[in-house]
């Protein structure tokens, strides 16, 4: 895990979004895993303006986002579809047709899992896996568990995730359920890039980098990456020996 700490979320989403445009400009027809929450929208703020600028194109990239609620309609401003689409997608010339998601509206979600886990196995894999990081160390919604989990799943959210949550739902309920992508899959990825900002982060992230490698610590798996960059603010850092 290579870490690195700055003062400030902006000068993360800065940072990290220039990986990104690189990989673009690089591999225009890479593979992008996506996180939603909080954290990765100054990245994409910072994305939007490089492609603003001029000389970079996203109509060969495919992304795959990491999630997607259960019984939320994908036009549901709280979906992570509508989510992607107003922080970053509807700002790119990305096709529709390339932008990936779980449906967690589908009859059999077993089915539908498994679907995905093709679809991006047939993309060729992930080439840069984007993810935030819960307050209980969950990646994606790999909530703490007795083991770690392989492909696509359906999980029952905890307590902690629906209370960090919840504050987006002012009218209907949260839901209770979501289909989210596996940790051996989120592994799978070529490169993985945590971001974690602010004090609510900062017992995960001591526990994730330097705590032992447990399913209890979903995000501990990462230790055992060989290309992973984690970067932190100064109060998701601040327990770090
Ligand atoms: C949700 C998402 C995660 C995200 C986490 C943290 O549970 N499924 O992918 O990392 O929230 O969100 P935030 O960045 O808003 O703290």
């Amino acid at each position: 895990m290579k870490v690195n700490i700055f003062k400030t979320a902006e000068e993360i989403g800065v940072a990290v979004a220039e990986i990104f445009t690189n990989e673009v400009k690089n591999n225009p027809d890479c593979v992008l895993g996506l996180a939603t929450g909080a954290t990765p929208i100054p990245t994409y703020q910072n994305i939007i303006s490089t492609y603003e600028k001029g000389g970079i194109s996203f109509k060969g990239v495919k992304t795959y986002n990491l999630d997607e609620y259960c019984n939320l309609p994908k036009s549901d401003k709280n979906s992570y579809y509508t989510f992607m689409h107003e922080q970053l997608f509807n700002s790119l010339d990305i096709l529709e047709e390339n932008v990936h998601f779980l449906d967690g509206n589908a009859a059999d979600c077993d089915e539908e899992c498994k679907r995905y886990d093709d679809e991006i196995n047939n993309a060729g894999g992930i080439d840069i896996q984007l993810l935030g990081i819960g307050n209980n160390a969950h990646i994606g919604f790999n909530e703490p568990a007795d083991e770690f989990t392989t492909g696509s799943f359906k999980v029952q959210l905890t307590e902690s995730t629906i209370n960090a949550n919840k504050i987006y739902f002012d009218e209907n309920p949260m839901p209770t359920h979501a289909l989210t992508m596996g940790i051996q899959q989120i592994m799978s990825a070529k490169k993985v890039i945590l971001i974690a900002t602010g004090p609510k982060k900062a017992e995960a992230v001591k526990n994730m980098i330097e705590g032992p490698v447990t399913a209890q610590v979903p995000a501990s798996i990462l230790q055992k990456h060989d290309d992973v960059l984690i970067f932190l603010d100064e109060a998701a850092a601040s327990l770090l020996k």
